[in-house]
């Protein structure tokens, strides 16, 4: 199993370190267009690795995509990332070109491989990337569900006081302040989040969530990337061992839930063939409402961005 990673920057290679601990791939690429850059940050995740059981190798090359030749899975995290002030929105055409050339050259070299994208502002990216491959869209997924969904059961894990390993939880829609809450499908071992929590109650922990990106990029000049990479992390290891686990991913709508040629958070199944199946839910009005209101957001930037 070969894996390469566009963009060695923080979130690129923690993902490229959290994945090598596992020890479940053969080989991670890590490549980036800065000079040296991802030569560096390979030798130190293998020095890292070398004190562990795992014999996962990595390669580091500076924007050589032949190294990437046949990869079973390229995950692009490259573009610029968001500093205090800015928004996800605000990064769009600058990545889009940065994700438009990404894809090309990776695709070039691994017609087969799938995709994880993780360049803001998510969904429009994945579209982007999407559209540029010309490739089933099983096989383009974006990554930002799981990130969103670990965010709020910390948050809610810490008001209830209980472990954020018993709560079940899915978020739909875009990866921003669009995110659509399902207080419904959220329980803790089996029982109703209402049993411990009112809805209003919940809503303060949804904005919480919301903010979550912004809070880190607040407190540290740049956002997040440990939860990032490792969300990434749990969406390979599904399709590399074909674990077919649910998660909320951004993919391409082709008509479920009303909505048509966009990218958007909702539940899908993970294996070997990358989406292996959309999870479509009953949402009450209200709900379909708020994933309308997060896909016409969507739609807008990315009819910006292809007319550009
Ligand atoms: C975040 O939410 C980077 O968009 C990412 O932290």
């Amino acid at each position: 199993m070969k894996i390469t990673i566009v963009g060695s920057g923080n979130v690129g290679s923690s993902c490229a370190s959290f994945l090598a601990q596992k020890n479940i791939v053969d080989q991670i690429v890590l490549l980036d267009i800065r000079k040296n850059f991802s030569e560096g940050k390979s030798l130190d995740i293998s020095q890292m690795i070398s004190l562990t059981d795992s014999s996962t190798e990595l390669i580091g090359v500076t924007n050589d995509y032949s190294q990437s030749k046949n990869s079973d899975i390229v995950v692009i995290t490259c573009g610029v990332t968001r500093k205090p002030g800015m928004s996800r929105d605000d990064l769009v055409n600058t990545n889009a070109n940065i994700i438009r050339e990404a894809t090309k050259k990776s695709i070039f070299f691994s017609p087969n491989a799938k995709f994880i994208i993780v360049s803001n502002p998510l969904d429009v990216m994945a579209y982007v990337s999407y559209i540029t491959a010309k490739i089933d869209s099983s096989r383009i997924i974006g990554m930002a569900g799981v990130l969103d969904t670990t965010r709020y059961k910390y948050f809610l894990s810490k008001k209830l006081g209980l472990s954020y390993h018993d709560i079940q939880s899915l978020l739909l829609g875009g990866h921003g302040d669009t995110m659509v809450p399902l207080y419904r499908y959220t329980s803790i071992s089996g029982i109703p989040i209402k049993e411990f929590l009112s809805e209003e109650e919940n809503n303060i922990i949804i904005e919480k969530t919301k903010k979550g990106g912004e809070q880190i990029v607040n407190l540290l000049g740049t956002s997040a990337w440990m939860a990032p990479g490792a969300s990434i992390v749990k969406m390979i290891e599904s399709i590399i061992k074909n674990q077919k686990r649910i998660f909320p991913c951004s993919v391409l709508l082709k008509g479920e839930y009303g909505i048509k040629d966009t990218y958007l958070g909702v539940p899908v199944i993970l294996g070997k063939c990358g989406i292996e199946r959309i999870i479509e839910l009953k949402l009450n009005n209200n709900e379909m409402n708020l994933l309308k209101k997060s896909s016409n957001h969507v739609k807008n930037m990315i009819n910006k961005v292809i007319n550009h």
